[in-house]
């Protein structure tokens, strides 16, 4: 399978009369592929070409670049349903071809244990480019001193939550420490941030008083608790003169906190992702019947339209500068254990595979984003903030031929049943899309022809990526 991989990407592709879209505008040009690079764009690139691909009326994106995955990942006596094999092949056929992936430090034990451990898990598996972030769960001193190694060995970001007490909570003061190095050494703080002890007292009460419906998930997370963490962060990595990366923003309040700190001209980035974009919680607690209400237990919570169209315009403003997928999939039946009581439901949902499609359906298609904030946001945003870029991130002479195909007059149909992720249930079961993938190369091979995956399994290969470096 390795040899075969090598002779295709080593092949000579030429993608013909396409428009070409990068962050910073878009041509009508070829693309030339070789040695597994883009050697050329520009318009009636000369032949020969081992394989020539017709891209007449089609979009040739950079493959999409998704730095808030959860593949494989344990969680009590249970682990997230797509593997890196499953999840990136799921990702590809949906036009991604990079993944940074969250490696979690287990309490007593190193980072260095929980990189190998996640290393092990993806190498030879995914289908498609994977780096890792590392989450801190114990800082003990000689965990703290690790930070600098991890950024060394590329792995230069690090995930802190400021929710889930007793499990993955970092207090403060341990949080402020966690700044201070990174700030010394390249490193960058990707910050969950929810009130963790507020939200906790809120759980227990609800329980207490036999709100118990998965629908109460929601209402005892508030958007305030979610601003007054950002805040909070906010003013820590200030103060430590360290940038900020906060995941997954939910809502409109948490999203303002961002919003002014930037205005302030503080380094710090905003992520949310299409759940928040496209879905609204329900009404009231109670609305939905418990299976289908356990579908949406995820941290932050889905808010309301307020908070869908402030996001939407962050996006378009620049306040928000990435679009990740936070996939943290679980069957039914393993969502089914809290239906008696939500406090006990494995937080996430899936969404790997439809990124892509989603952001244009809702943003090119319907108005809302040009085509290149659309490739910024997806791609090259990401892949610049998680040192990636320009190999990755861009169709550009030198970068890695990860390259997306795809027709603007096609469309993609949502369902569980033809999904690639391994999983039982699609949030947008149902939807049909504007737009379709239809070619996905990856390092100079095609890996995805008309929504199949035709690739080598476990083709990718580690991402040792580079320090943070603010923008200018
Ligand atoms: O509910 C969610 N988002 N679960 C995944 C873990 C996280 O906090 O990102
Ligand atoms: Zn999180
Ligand atoms: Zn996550």
């Amino acid at each position: 399978m390795f040899a075969v991989s090598i002779i295709l990407s080593s092949m000579r592709v030429l993608i013909r009369n396409g428009t070409v879209v990068n962050a910073t505008g878009r041509q009508q040009a070829d693309v030339l592929v070789e040695d597994r690079r883009v050697a050329a764009v520009g318009p009636a690139i000369p032949g020969p070409a081992d394989r020539v691909i017709d891209a007449t009326g089609r979009l040739v994106f950079p493959g999409g670049v998704d730095v808030h995955t959860h593949l494989d990942m344990p969680l009590g006596a249970i682990r997230t349903s797509d593997d890196f094999g499953t999840g990136t092949v799921a990702a590809a056929c949906g036009g991604t071809t990079t993944v940074v992936d969250y490696a979690v430090q287990s309490r007593g034990h190193s980072l260095r244990e929980a990189l190998d451990e996640w290393m092990a898990r993806a190498a030879g598996h995914a289908a498609i480019d994977f780096g890792f972030h590392v989450c801190i769960a114990d800082l003990r001193p000689e965990v703290e001193a690790e930070i600098a190694d991890m950024v060394a060995a590329g792995v230069p970001s690090f995930k802190l939550f400021m929710a889930y007490p007793g499990r993955m909570m970092l207090d403060d003061g341990e949080i402020f420490r966690v700044l201070r190095r990174t700030a010394a050494c390249g490193g960058l703080v990707c910050l969950h941030a929810e009130n963790g002890t507020v939200i906790d007292l809120l759980v227990r009460e609800a329980v207490r008083a036999g709100h118990t419906a998965p629908g109460y998930h929601a209402t005892t997370r508030p958007a305030a608790l979610e601003a007054e963490a950002v805040h909070r962060g906010i003013a820590l990595a200030r103060l430590a003169g360290a940038p900020l990366y906060v995941v997954h923003l939910s809502s409109a309040e948490a999203l303002a906190e961002v919003a002014a700190a930037r205005g302030r001209g503080d380094r710090v980035i905003g992520e949310t992702c299409p759940q928040y974009l496209l879905l609204a919680a329900a009404a009231t607690p109670d609305a939905e019947d418990a299976r289908t209400a356990a579908r949406t237990v995820i941290s932050p919570p889905l808010r309301g339209r307020a908070s869908q169209n402030a996001l939407w315009a962050g996006l378009a403003r620049g306040d928000v500068q990435v679009v990740a997928t936070d996939h943290c999939p679980f069957f039914l039946d393993q969502k089914a254990v809290g239906h008696a009581d939500f406090s006990t439901i494995p937080n996430g949902a899936p969404g790997i595979e439809h990124r892509m499609a989603l952001l244009y359906d809702a943003g090119v298609a319907s108005g809302r984003l040009s085509a290149e904030r659309f490739v910024e946001v997806v791609s090259a945003a990401p892949a610049r903030t998680f040192g990636l870029y320009p190999r990755k991130g861009v169709v550009a002479v030198g970068a890695d031929a990860d390259l997306v195909v795809f027709d603007p007059s096609g469309e993609t149909r949502v369902s569980a049943a033809t999904h690639h992720m391994r999983v039982d249930y699609n949030l947008y079961e149902g939807r049909t899309l504007a737009g379709a993938v239809e070619t996905v190369m990856a390092r100079g091979g095609v890996i995805v022809e008309r929504g199949r995956f035709v690739g080598p399994a476990g083709g990718g290969r580690f991402l040792a990526r580079a320090p943070f470096i603010p923008e200018p």
